[in-house]
């Protein structure tokens, strides 16, 4: 009770700049709405249950409809039906059945949400590009914003407005098993995709999402990565100054870039959990910044607060604590009375009749945003771009763009036409482990029922290097059933003896798909029976390619060795066969780049961004004093079939600069191999003498050239002296006078900055 009497009602500060620009008929709507309201109706606005209520065995169930809505005037559901995805034409149909009881019943259009994750990942006919993880890769902003528009249309095709995504959880920890719905681990480049895809998926005007667009919805707000663990779901320590630099900054990006709806992160930071923080939800969010979006709860997360977290006796407790601390609609996923507990809680003064408003505001404005008032439901007969031949080539360009080309001995790859093959490994026939959970079903294990037309790694394979020359024994498989972890060999001798007439072993190891807290493992290494299957295969002396298909960085320094080649290729997705064998083939080249680091041993776990005490060379003496940094590969690793050379590395503001200054840096690069290629160029800068120990360095920028063999261009890079700022002792923002250093592949170069200024501000104007 203490807790939850500490916390009063929020709501935005006058003074504040709104992160969306309000609008008057938007308002005027909302208002009109919320004046005939009675106070069961509010609470039903701020309830959101799962499908699984409203269906019987998968289908829905339009009495059980009728009844939730009529007893708890819910508004809000959520989720495929049955578990699994349907296809559009369907789904749409489900959807509209929902509304127009819905809106029989109470007038109030209900909103319905989908966890579209990569694509429209939760329609059995949907276009699905490769996770978030591959997406980084690419380092190509455009990529987001292809996403979002195509991830947006197809699914406003299916009758769905709202979309849980993107994801912008650092992956900074690769034991976590949610690493690969991140964009990686820094967040500049997390918070350039999230803005580009925010923008793409929800349209230039938030006011006035239209019949192409949804809304967004943020996640999971604030530092969900970071369980000290490593097991989702468990408590995060994360520094002050940290978890406004790195974890909220980005999230204030897509604020003003226009998100709609935010998802708070279900677990705890620093022994506050986030469903509970006024801080967090209310007053960094809504009160600094102005946003008058929606906070919509995680899974349960209400619940948690008492059963898991035991930050409340019971789930009234819980409630009123959630709801005080800003959460505007919670997703009670199978307890629609917890209506019943918003209702008594704002009788006995526990929930002000203030704080209540403002949530169903929020509630309403975003249905009033999507036009859900004048457009309940909508014609979807139109929508012919709906998984187009053009949807499905910006995804397999985008799967070409991301994967990353590690290790290339002796020039292994490309390999030539007629090069014989043998394929092995339980990742080379699969479906199911080129997409990764969130396809199809949550774990993503029953994608091969849905993509017959397809390619697995072996059969695009097969068609690339003909069917004759591609011979395949899997040496191990993954064991059918609930435990994706298990694995069993099956024939690991054979591997080795039939490797002996291929030229080239082609190992297709990794993860099985997974998804959230079933992801969770004890151990980072791979598996020892897929390293057994590598042993063997190197045994036959035939070269071994390594392709790493998995959802986390999986510790592999015993069998990095024993490869001539190492692609790491993640969760490509559907497209993701045929994008590998048009690139080993050198049909395609290679040009993504690591978004996050490779780490070589189970407790060395790195980021880019270390502290300089992490890496330094012995220093000898009385005793031998070091701390050696051994990564398998570092952030922004990625080779090419041809090779890049940067010169003139130059700031245009001179050797001195003021943190007012915008900074202009120009770099030539050039193709100096003989193929046409890709480049991500990325820029980072060195802090080298700071008041808080300083980051040893940060991406500020980064852009794609793509040049033909002796092309040169000179790239111009720029970007605000601001963004040199960090988060001090005081939780304020400062730039410091002094030394800096910036760097772009080898090239590097110090300049100065004038003065030293300070954001009484929590954020960066
Ligand atoms: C996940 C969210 C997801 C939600 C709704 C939760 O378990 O953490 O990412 O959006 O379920 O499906």
């Amino acid at each position: 009770m203490a807790l939850a009497g500490l916390m009063a009602a929020g709501c935005c500060s006058n003074s504040v700049k709104p992160a969306i620009e309000k609008d008057e008929q938007v308002e005027k709507k909302v208002e009109q709405v919320l004046k005939g309201m009675t106070l069961e109706e509010k609470a039903g606005q701020l309830v959101q249950i799962t499908s699984d209520v409203i269906s019987t065995r998968g289908v829905l169930d339009t009495a059980k409809v009728r009844a939730v809505v009529k007893n708890w005037k819910i508004g809000s559901f959520l989720n495929v039906f049955g578990g699994v995805s349907a296809s559009r034409a369907e789904t749409a149909e489900m959807v509209r059945q929902i509304q127009e009881i819905t809106m029989q019943e109470i007038g109030i259009p209900t909103i319905f949400g989908l966890d579209m994750i990569h694509g429209a990942t939760y329609l059995s006919d949907g276009t699905f590009f490769p996770q978030e993880i591959n997406l980084a890769a690419t380092f190509n902003r455009e990529y987001a914003k292809q996403l979002g528009e195509v991830m947006a249309y197809e699914t406003r095709a299916a009758m769905v407005p709202w979309i849980f995504s993107p994801v912008m959880d650092l992956g900074r920890d690769p034991r976590w098993p949610r690493h690969w719905e991140s964009w990686g681990e820094d967040p500049y480049l997390q918070s350039e995709m999230s803005v580009a895809e925010t923008i793409a998926a929800q349209g230039e005007n938030p006011n006035d999402v239209d019949l192409d667009h949804v809304a967004v919805s943020i996640k999971h707000y604030l530092a969900y990565g970071t369980p000290a663990t490593g097991q989702d779901r468990t408590p995060g320590l994360v520094s002050p100054a940290d978890l406004r630099e790195k974890y909220f900054r980005p999230f204030k990006e897509c604020f003003q870039a226009g998100a709609l709806t935010l998802m708070a992160n279900s677990a705890s930071i620093n022994g506050v959990p986030v469903h509970s923080s006024y801080e967090y939800l209310t007053q960094w969010c809504k009160n600094d910044l102005g946003w008058d979006g929606m906070v919509v709860t995680d899974w349960a997360d209400i619940d948690n607060l008492y059963t898991r977290e035991h930050i409340a006796a019971d789930r009234m407790e819980a409630v009123e604590i959630g709801i005080n601390a800003g959460v505007d609609m919670i997703m009670d996923p199978y307890e629609p009375d917890v209506c019943g507990d918003i209702v008594e809680l704002v009788k006995a003064g526990r929930i002000s009749k203030e704080r209540l408003d403002d949530a169903v505001r929020r509630v309403l404005r975003l249905k009033v945003r999507l036009g859900l008032f004048e457009n309940p439901t909508w014609s979807v007969d139109g929508y012919d771009k709906f998984a187009c031949d053009q949807f499905r080539q910006m995804s397999y360009n985008s799967t070409v763009e991301s994967m990353v080309l590690l290790k290339n001995e002796k020039n292994l790859l490309p390999l030539k036409k007629g090069t014989k093959i043998l394929v092995t490994g339980p990742n080379a026939n699969s479906m199911r482990t080129l997409n990764g959970g969130w396809s199809y079903s949550w774990q993503g294990d029953r994608a091969d029922e849905f993509t017959q037309d397809y390619n697995t790694i072996l059969e695009a394979l097969r068609a690339e290097f003909g069917a004759s020359n591609v011979n395949y024994i899997p040496g191990v498989e993954y064991v059918p059933g609930p435990d994706w972890r298990l694995d069993k060999a099956t024939g690991i001798d054979a591997v080795q003896r039939a490797a002996l007439s291929a030229d080239v072993v082609i190992a297709c190891i990794g993860e099985n798909s997974y998804c959230e807290t079933p992801g969770n493992i004890n151990d980072l290494n791979l598996s020892e029976n897929q390293k057994n299957l590598v042993r063997a295969a190197a045994k036959s002396g035939k070269p071994v390619l390594l392709v790493l298909n998995e959802g986390r960085p999986r510790i592999l320094n015993e069998i990095e060795p024993l490869a001539a080649a190492v692609v790491d290729i993640m969760l490509p997705s559907n497209f993701g066969g045929d994008a590998l064998a048009a690139l080993l083939s050198g049909r395609e080249n290679f040009s993504g780049k690591l978004p996050f680091t490779y780490s070589k041993y189970v407790n060395a776990l790195h980021t880019y961004d270390y502290k300089v005490s992490e890496n330094v060379q012995t220093m000898s003496g009385a005793y031998n004093y070091d701390a050696v940094m051994d990564v398998q590969w570092p952030f922004g690793a990625g080779l090419s079939y041809t090779s890049f050379e940067y010169s003139d590395f130059k700031l245009l503001n001179g050797s001195t600069f003021s943190s007012s200054d915008v900074l202009t840096f120009e770099v030539t690069v050039k193709n100096v191999g003989q193929r046409k290629g890709k480049e991500s160029v990325l820029l980072f800068s060195s802090d080298l003498v700071a008041s808080m120990v300083p980051d040893v360095k940060r991406l500020r920028q980064f852009t794609k050239v793509e040049l033909e063999p002796g092309q040169s261009t000179k790239v111009t890079l720029s970007f605000p002296a601001t963004e040199l700022a960090f988060v001090g002792r005081d939780g304020k923002w400062r730039i410091e006078e002094g030394e800096f250093r910036f760097a772009c592949a080898g090239e590097s170069l110090h300049a100065n900055c004038k003065d030293t200024n300070v954001w009484n501000t929590p954020n960066i104007e």
